[in-house]
């Protein structure tokens, strides 16, 4: 007797799926009564091995950009299972063919005698985003032979990929199990599903090896017999999207899909050359691999291509100079972190359509080319770290779109000029022009008129927003940021810096820099710069750092910077200051080194104190900043007060630091502190 009512329940379940199939599938159509009250057991059977649990999908918003919710909490017994979150029945048969409980805080073991791998109709399922514990993946996935979507992505399952994976070839076409680990599941088997396959996402899977590298590597004998001839249909033709990032795979000589418009395959160990991308390729990410050699011209047949992403690899030779032909559609050229030298391309034709240029890091040489202008829609021109040798790019300013610059690490010389003309890059907001040999005055008429750092949020847009976005793809830039040299992973469109700073610039700070009110960082230090602080800083109040270190500065320190309540940094050493440091709010927290090599200058944190007794004045007032929960800006530094050197937090909102780690895991960890290294 209770040995039967144990196995009841499970025999219930069967019984009444197999009802259910049976009735549905003879049943004549009919709108009113869709999902049987035996299917809704079967869901509500397996949902109740799960608690609801909101960390379950902590990184939800991260990963896919969208809210968790508890879907299964509308799942009620005696109501139309087909009317439940989540769920999509077919209108004709009644049976659930599309079960979507991401992002649906579950927490909990997914076991293999779960009730969900009864539901055989099941033609999608995606159960990505929630916390299974752990658990591993039950090897009767493969049961599902209608599936034709599965998306298991970022939901801890341990473990490794059961083969009946590959059991579903018959018809899926779409397979994403990204942060699912695959180390052990042999690259073949995932080549041997279905060959209508469309979209493939396995990035963070622990693959390793070469993949498919003995196929690639002849392509035109891509030899029977050595080469299973399936391996070289499997979606050869159909694949469309394919994301292999953050693996560790080591070889990709030719690309094989011949239709692909989306190659994901950052961050693996790529050797080799760079491979041609198909003709009809749209992005085209493979940074961050060892790739080597020059670059064949044969990338320029590729017009299709609007994101091309290079970066952080060993590529080395000249730019080709047919690239700017692809410049009608290419919206992101990304080169990155490589070893090109030479003379950047010459001809950016009429119609350029590129957003994003970033040369960052590579040997380049000669004058920058005067056909950018060509590129009206340039948003992000980062060429630093090169030999380039020319004078200040004033041309560039009838760039209307323009809000990066980043010239840093050049060989830039001369004066900045001083046009008059009022329209001059009215969207700049980043503007970075250090380590040069640029002399002269500070360019007064371009301050007065960078409109975008007189009020970012008129020129940006309101709500926080990042730079790109394209395809998922977010511009990514590097500044000095209080005294660290770190990628900023996102650009809020409202993130405004401005750094001249290791040049030759003389004369006065000139007091309009005070109407750059949007500024969140200000950097003049090693310069040659004479005269007062001006008391316009103080109107700077979103400034977060300051860095006026290492010029021929005189005066007292304007009593107006105490109200800059938000600074966080402030290095005024190796001037010739005098007279009191002003007291109060963030001034409170400054140590010594923000004043050194100012023999002149007294008060708190220095040991010569204001009334001349060699006695420590208690700091005036108190900390009162403002209480930054989450700034605008999208991140936050706290002060831990200034008893304990110069260690400061960094809580990151929105920025990720680039240390060498997929995104992810650093924006999950991004709650740490991090230690200022002496600037
Ligand atoms: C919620 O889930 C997290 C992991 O996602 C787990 O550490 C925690 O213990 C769970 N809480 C409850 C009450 O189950
Ligand atoms: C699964 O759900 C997530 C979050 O809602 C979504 O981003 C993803 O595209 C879905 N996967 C599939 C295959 O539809
Ligand atoms: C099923 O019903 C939905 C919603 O009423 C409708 O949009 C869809 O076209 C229907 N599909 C079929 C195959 O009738
Ligand atoms: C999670 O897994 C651990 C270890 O296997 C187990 O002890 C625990 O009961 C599981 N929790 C849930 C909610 O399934
Ligand atoms: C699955 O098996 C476990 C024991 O391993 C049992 O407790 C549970 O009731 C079973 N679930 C179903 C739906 O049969
Ligand atoms: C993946 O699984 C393998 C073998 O089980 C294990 O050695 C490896 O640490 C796992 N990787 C991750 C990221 O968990
Ligand atoms: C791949 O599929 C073919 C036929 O569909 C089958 O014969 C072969 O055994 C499969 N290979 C693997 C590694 O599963
Ligand atoms: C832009 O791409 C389309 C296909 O997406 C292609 O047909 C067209 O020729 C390309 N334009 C240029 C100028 O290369
Ligand atoms: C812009 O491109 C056209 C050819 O498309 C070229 O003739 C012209 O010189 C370019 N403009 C500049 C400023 O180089
Ligand atoms: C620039 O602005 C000033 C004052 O707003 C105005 O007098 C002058 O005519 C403008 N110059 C040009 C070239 O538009
Ligand atoms: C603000 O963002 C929207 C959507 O991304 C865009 O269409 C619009 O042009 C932006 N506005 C400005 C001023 O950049
Ligand atoms: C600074 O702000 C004060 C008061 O709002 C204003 O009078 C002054 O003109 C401003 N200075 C600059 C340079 O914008």
């Amino acid at each position: 007797m209770g040995f039967s009512l144990k196995l009841c329940p499970l025999v219930f379940v069967l019984l009444s799926f197999l009802a259910f199939s049976f009735s549905s599938s003879f049943s004549s159509s009919s709108a009113t009564q869709l999902c049987s009250h035996e299917h809704a057991t079967v869901l509500l059977q397996f949902i109740s091995a799960f608690s609801i649990n909101k960390s379950a999908s902590s990184g939800c918003e991260y990963f896919s950009g969208v809210k968790s919710y508890s879907k299964t909490l509308s799942w009620k017994e005696g109501t139309d299972c087909c009317f439940w979150n989540g769920i999509t029945c077919d209108n004709v048969t009644g049976n659930v063919i599309d079960l979507d409980l991401s992002c649906s805080n579950l927490y909990g073991s997914l076991p293999s005698n779960s009730s969900l791998f009864l539901i055989k109709s099941l033609q999608s399922l995606n159960l990505s985003n929630n916390d299974f514990n752990l658990s591993k993946i039950p090897r009767e996935i493969g049961q599902f032979v209608s599936l034709k979507h599965l998306d298991l992505s970022y939901s801890e399952f341990s473990g490794q990929v059961p083969n009946e994976i590959t059991h579903l070839s018959n018809e899926i076409r779409e397979l994403i199990l990204s942060e699912v680990n695959l180390s052990s599941l042999n690259p073949r088997y995932v080549m041997n599903l279905s060959s209508s396959l469309i979209n493939l996402d396995l990035r963070f899977s622990d693959l390793k090896g070469n993949f498919p590298h003995n196929i690639l590597q002849f392509p035109n004998l891509r030899i029977e017999g050595q080469i299973p001839k399936w391996m070289w249909n499997v979606g050869k033709d159909t694949l469309r999207y394919l994301d292999l990032s953050h693996n560790s795979l080591m070889a990709l000589e030719q690309i094989p899909w011949r239709n692909i418009e989306f190659l994901d395959i950052q961050s693996n160990m790529l050797r080799g050359v760079f491979p041609v991308p198909p003709i009809k390729m749209i992005c085209l990410f493979i940074s961050n691999n060892h790739l080597s050699g020059e670059i064949s011209s044969e990338l320029c047949k590729a017009n299709s291509l609007e994101i091309l992403d290079l970066s952080h690899n060993s590529l080395s030779g000249m730019i080709p100079n047919c690239l700017p032909d692809l410049s009608k559609n290419l919206s992101v050229l990304n080169l990155q972190a490589n070893r090109f030298h030479g003379n950047m391309p010459s001809m950016f034709p009429k119609g350029c359509k590129i957003q994003n240029f970033n040369l960052r890091g590579n040997q380049m040489e000669g004058l920058l080319p005067r056909s950018l202008l060509n590129c009206s829609e340039l948003e992000v021109l980062d060429i630093s770290n090169n030999n380039i040798k020319d004078t200040f790019p004033h041309w560039l300013e009838s760039l209307h779109k323009l809000q990066v610059l980043i010239l840093r690490s050049n060989k830039f010389h001369g004066l900045v000029h001083n046009t008059k003309a009022n329209s001059s890059f009215p969207k700049l907001r980043v503007l970075d022009l250090s380590n040069n040999n640029f002399v002269g005055p500070l360019p007064v008429h371009y301050i007065e008129n960078l409109k975008a750092m007189v009020n970012a949020h008129e020129h940006g847009n309101n709500s926080a927003q990042y730079m790109g976005g394209r395809f998922s793809y977010e511009y990514s830039v590097m500044v000095t940021m209080k005294g660290f040299f770190i990628e900023l992973e996102k650009v809020l469109t409202i993130f405004s810096s401005f750094d001249l700073s290791k040049n030759k610039f003389s004369g006065e700070i000139p007091k309009v820099i005070g109407k750059l009110s949007s500024l969140k960082g200000l950097n003049l230090s090693h310069n040659n710069l004479s005269g007062f602080i001006p008391h316009s800083l103080g109107n700077l109040t979103n400034l977060e750092w300051l860095d006026l270190s290492s010029n021929e500065l005189v005066g007292e320190i304007p009593q107006e910077l105490v109200s800059l309540t938000s600074l966080s940094v402030l290095d005024l050493s190796n001037n010739q200051l005098d007279g009191c440091i002003p007291q109060g709010n963030q001034f409170n927290t400054f140590e010594n080194s923000s004043y050194e090599g100012n023999p002149r200058l007294y008060g708190f944190p220095l040991t010569k104190s204001c009334d001349g007794n060699g006695m420590l004045q208690q700091p005036l007032g108190s900390f009162h900043g403002k209480d930054h929960e989450l700034w605008e800006f999208g991140w936050r530094v706290v002060l831990l007060g200034y008893g304990c050197g110069l260690v400061f937090g960094l809580l990151m909102g929105y920025i990720a630091f680039q240390i060498g780690k997929p995104k992810w895991f650093v924006t999950l960890f991004a709650g740490q502190h991090i230690k200022k290294q002496g600037m």
